[in-house]
């Protein structure tokens, strides 16, 4: 006989599953769509790093999909639900942002993974489902996070030489200055 918590558990881990369902679509059309908009000095690295990690979700989605399926059954994957949650999830959302939305939902991600885990490790009857969100959690740490973070410290320090090179160097104008520190940081510069 299911005890009183058990069944408190079960209906946590299905919210948290679905919250993470949701999340990897969200990510999925956020990393895609960062693919398609890259644009200027790290453009094409950018363009790369995008695709690289895009192309990862549909293994994961599906993983997820199918063990959500396999719990509570085919109505906890409702496509109605999961694309009202997708419009809702993104509609503020602005191409003009993406790398920083992106890095956002990836902390938040992982910290959902976490919880789950976390449930899931204090459950019986859910063989397996450990492995699979420690997985998830070690891909979306060790390699989208990871590069995100770089990405993103890389574009401190040309907002911080942008500023030293309007502030003028000494030698030419502000624009020179800007052109000759991108180079010598190996940016591209038009
Ligand atoms: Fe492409």
């Amino acid at each position: 006989m299911i005890g009183a918590e058990e069944i408190s558990k079960e209906k946590d881990l299905k919210e948290s599953l679905q919250k993470i369902f949701f999340e990897l679509w969200d990510l999925y059309l956020i990393f895609w769509t960062l693919h398609w908009t890259s644009s200027g000095l790290n453009f094409y690295s950018d363009h790369l790093m995008a695709e690289r990690i895009y192309k990862k979700f549909p293994n994961e989605i599906d993983s997820v999909a199918e063990y959500m399926v396999a719990l509570f059954g085919v109505s906890s994957v409702d496509i109605a639900t999961t694309s009202r949650h997708v419009f809702e999830s993104l509609r503020e959302v602005s191409n003009e942002n993406l790398l920083h939305v992106a890095l956002e939902r990836e902390v938040e991600f992982i910290d959902l993974l976490e919880d789950c885990i976390h449930l899931a490790n204090s459950m019986k009857n859910v063989a397996g489902l450990s492995n699979l969100l420690s997985g998830l959690a070690q891909s979306h740490q060790g390699e989208n996070l990871y590069l995100l973070q770089q990405r993103a410290s890389s574009k401190k320090k040309l907002r911080v030489l942008k500023f030293s090179a309007n502030e003028g160097c000494g030698t030419g104008s502000a624009k020179e200055c800007e052109s000759i520190l991108c180079r010598s940081l190996g940016f591209v510069v038009a």
